[in-house]
């Protein structure tokens, strides 16, 4: 199939580099002229694993190419996939800003008329409808999106469902042949209307953010009760009701989506003066999170006013296997430390370029960038764990404690075991965990 992507942001990249691989005949579209040329020279600033060599793998096969030609783009193509941002707007609701003026861009371009656009960009309910009447020269289906960062490339190529928002049979059987190589059988494909199509990627969003900032409650009560938070988790997993994905507590959810999807459907229930005490709640729970995290190290430099206050950071990306740092608990831990005058060594696999671009000169100033995760502990007299990177667990608690001024760690991940450090005299606090 001869498909235009629109917005080569993670999904828009992710999506076209896996259906080039599938043997679709992919143009990537972006406004952004210095992302194109860094692409075709097969650079991404996107880290997730495997992407770069994907690129630059599919670029030497010269399976599909990368363009700020939208009008090139729309010659050679039978089908559009929107893969543009739909941030947050002041008022919390979706911006949809980009969709319109990509959808405006195509809409002068007469070859694209009365073709296939595929909106994957995360959507209130009811927007498909709107756009049917808005840009009546396109035919529309809703085609959610449910990858994840730093999987996103596995996600993308093995669907546990595609959810279809149409109820025209051609063009469902388009979007079937766009994904045939991807799933197994026909009962992967999910068709229903549009509004329920753009209310499921919320919904899931939802549930899934519901259910760690559950766990994270419960963390709390298991640090007063003196139980542990992993134990409970294991326990309640089993049940096959419940399920063990997203019960592992930390120090909040963050990244581009879970935060900005539940603002986006608490403004959009708003708007029909629903109230909606759970999704207000959910969002609640995580800023109470990010601080009872916070407050453990606060607590303890207050505790011991001769100890300087010096640490050490281990990860500040959202979660593992990113550099996206947008809506991360680890940032705005980070920024509260800065303001409580807090001297930093921050390490961080992949995430410093990021963090640097979007540092004000005087943090720069007290914030040190460190590329090796022991040297970042030299003088410090704690370390605090925000992103459960595979290599720091790999770390054994006996090096870091040669590194450390003191041997102190809050584990913001639960990424040691408590026994152990205190074996091995450390103090040591994680999150819903007993000494
Ligand atoms: C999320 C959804 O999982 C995807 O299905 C969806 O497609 C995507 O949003 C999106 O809307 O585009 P993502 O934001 O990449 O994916 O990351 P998740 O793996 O869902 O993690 C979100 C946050 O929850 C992270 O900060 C992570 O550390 C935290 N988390 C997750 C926990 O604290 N505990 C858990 O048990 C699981």
């Amino acid at each position: 199939m001869k498909l235009s992507i629109i917005g080569t942001g993670n999904i828009g990249l992710v999506m076209a580099l896996t259906l080039a691989q599938a043997g679709h005949e992919v143009i990537a579209v972006d406004c952004d002229v210095s992302k194109i040329n860094q692409l075709n020279e097969g650079h991404t600033s996107i880290f997730e694993p495997g992407l770069s060599d994907l690129l630059k793998k599919t670029l030497r096969q010269k399976k599909m190419r990368f363009t700020n030609n939208l009008k090139l783009a729309s010659e050679n193509s039978e089908v559009f996939m929107m893969t543009v941002g739909t941030p947050a707007q002041q008022d919390s609701s979706a911006d949809l800003s980009c969709l319109f003026k990509a959808l405006t861009d195509l809409r002068h371009e007469p070859s694209s008329h009365q073709k296939l656009v595929i909106l994957k960009s995360t959507i209130p309910p009811g927007t498909t409808a709107f756009l049917k009447t808005e840009f009546p020269e396109f035919h529309f289906i809703f085609n959610p999106e449910f990858i994840r960062e730093g999987s996103a490339l596995s996600d993308a190529e093995q669907p546990d469902r595609i959810v279809i928002g149409s109820e025209n049979k051609d063009l469902i059987s388009q979007i079937k042949i766009l994904y045939k190589d991807f799933v197994k059988s026909d009962s992967q494909f999910l068709v229903m209307d549009s509004n329920s199509a753009e209310l499921c990627k919320y919904a899931a969003n939802a549930f899934l953010a519901a259910r760690v900032s559950l766990i994270n409650e419960f963390s709390q009560i298991a640090d007063l009760c003196g139980a542990n938070i992993e134990h409970i988790s294991t326990a309640i997993g089993l049940d096959p009701r419940i399920g063990p994905a997203f019960l592992k507590s930390g120090i909040g959810f963050g990244g581009s989506c879970f935060p900005k999807d539940i603002s986006a459907i608490q403004a959009k229930a708003q708007s029909f003066s629903l109230k909606t005490p759970l999704l207000e709640a959910i969002q609640q729970a995580n800023q109470n999170q990010v601080d009872y995290f916070a407050n453990k190290v606060l607590r303890y430099f207050k505790q011991h006013p001769r100890i300087e206050k010096r640490i050490s950071i281990w990860g500040i990306s959202f979660k593992p296997q990113t550099n996206d740092l947008r809506e991360s608990p680890a940032l705005k831990i980070l920024n509260l430390f800065l303001d409580h005058q807090f001297k930093i060594q921050l390490h961080d696999p992949e995430s410093l370029d990021s963090l640097s671009q979007i540092l004000t000169k005087e943090q720069a100033h007290v914030l040190n960038l460190n590329s090796d995760p022991l040297q970042a502990l030299e003088k410090s007299n704690a370390l605090v764990i925000l992103t459960e990177w595979p290599i720091y667990s790999q770390i054994t608690l006996q090096k870091i404690k040669t590194h450390l001024a003191s041997a102190v760690i809050f584990d913001g991940r639960n990424i040691f075991n408590p026994q152990e450090a205190q074996n091995l005299n450390f103090h040591y606090e994680s999150v819903g965990r007993p000494l």
